[in-house]
């Protein structure tokens, strides 16, 4: 009845005043957390919260830290002129305007690379870094699931910066009054860093400088005194936390190796991760590993064939094996690394736990419940009010 009242109040009810509307009934009474540090697992706003505003732009940013999210997810790519632009592809179809340009009609080509340890062909597209700064900002953006989601706030907005998320960031931290996480994704490295090759690991010394000049340096015994940020006279407020996160194991290693930045190693393609010894490579370089959902729940040969990807058997045997699904929480936690979970779909995407066997439709409250027991340390989530509204039943935390 919940459902079905705030779909219908989609066309008429202002986006702001639906984040709240579906509270859950169910309640938990649990005496021990099961994350790292025993506190309440961190909720991460999903591309901003993309459940309402077109995903990667200052308002789905503004609205995620809003609602509370402990960090706001930028994805990052590298214009043509050496920009850091927030999308989550390399590609511009799905969430701007650009086919409707005659003036970019001629930009339209077909991209083949190994994206994320895949290789893939993106065919008849635009893409970011054919396009200059300048360019990119006469697009407008759209929401990319269509059918599934408000409409209102399409052609509102420009692709942000990297710059302009982190000063929305921190303009929000103060007006808020709580530090507010980066968790940056660096989106396809290994292939962006090719056409720079003159300059090794472009992509990350680009992120890493970039966040040097808003206050995040390299190495934390360099932030010195600096460790609060102060707007137009108001009381200072504790900067952020900065997580940085990839798909690429040379990637993260590399960010991790070059930074006291948290580093978030992300886990789909790259099955060696799910593995004892992949967890101790991982360990060697990273503070948190983010495995697929599926992962935490269905075996891993099963989500790979599910996700149509190959393995290479003998590696994952060399490496130890898979770690059961019910274990991979507690392993990570025995190495000292947090665990992480993607995506959490908000109502309007159904729930659909162990999909690799066989899906099982659940409720909301259930499928957060089940990895809050596991004791995952932050999920990536859309609608990130009512998860936040599920989290702190869960957790007893009033508000
Ligand atoms: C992309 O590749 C397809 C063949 O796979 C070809 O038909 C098409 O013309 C190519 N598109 C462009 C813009 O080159
Ligand atoms: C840091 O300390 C120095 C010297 O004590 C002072 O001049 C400077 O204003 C301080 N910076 C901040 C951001 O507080």
């Amino acid at each position: 009845m919940l459902l079905k009242a705030s779909i219908v109040g989609l066309v008429s009810i202002p986006a702001f005043l639906l984040v709240t509307a579906a509270a859950p009934a169910q309640r938990y009474h649990h005496k021990k957390w099961n994350t790292l540090d025993g506190k309440p697992s961190l909720i991460f706003g999903h591309r901003g919260d993309k459940a309402i505003m077109p995903e990667h732009t200052l308002g789905s940013y503004h609205l995620a830290a809003i609602e509370g999210a402990d960090y706001v997810e930028p994805d990052l790519a590298i214009t043509k002129d050496g920009h850091l632009i927030c999308n989550h592809d390399l590609h511009l179809s799905a969430t701007t305007d650009v086919a409707e340009r005659p003036e970019f009609a001629n930009r339209q080509r077909n991209l083949t690379d190994i994206l994320d340890d895949v290789l893939v062909t993106i065919p008849n597209n635009w893409f970011i870094e054919d396009f200059t700064l300048a360019e990119l900002k006469t697009l407008r953006v759209k929401q990319a699931k269509v059918g599934v989601r408000p409409l209102y706030f399409d052609q509102t907005f420009e692709m942000p910066t990297f710059e302009e998320y982190l000063t929305l960031v921190q303009d929000l931290s103060v007006r808020l009054n709580r530090p507010i996480g980066i968790v940056p994704e660096l989106k396809h490295a290994a292939h962006s860093n090719k056409l720079h090759s003159d300059k090794p690991h472009y992509f990350e010394n680009l992120v890493l400088d970039t966040l040097e000049r808003f206050g995040y340096p390299r190495h934390s015994s360099q932030i010195k005194n600096a460790t609060h940020i102060t707007i137009n006279g108001k009381p200072p407020i504790p900067r952020g936390n900065v997580m940085l996160q990839n798909f690429e194991v040379e990637s993260a290693r590399y960010l991790g190796k070059n930074s006291d930045h948290d580093v978030l190693m992300l886990v789909l393609a790259n099955a060696w991760a799910l593995t004892p010894k992949g967890l101790d490579d991982i360990a060697t370089f990273a503070t948190h590993v983010g495995p697929w959902k599926e992962f935490f729940i269905s075996d891993a040969e099963s989500a790979y064939k599910f996700k149509n990807i190959k393995l290479d058997s003998k590696q994952i045997r060399k490496l130890g094996g898979f770690i059961p699904p019910h274990r991979l929480v507690k392993e990570i936690h025995k190495r000292k690394l947090r665990a992480i979970g993607f995506t959490f779909y908000d109502k309007h995407e159904p729930s659909q736990l162990g999909c690799a066997k066989k899906c099982i439709v659940g409720t909301r409250t259930e499928e957060l419940g089940y990895f809050f027991k596991q004791g995952i340390d932050g999920l990536f989530v859309e609608g990130v009010s009512n998860a936040i509204q599920i989290r702190n039943q869960f957790f007893n935390i009033k508000v």
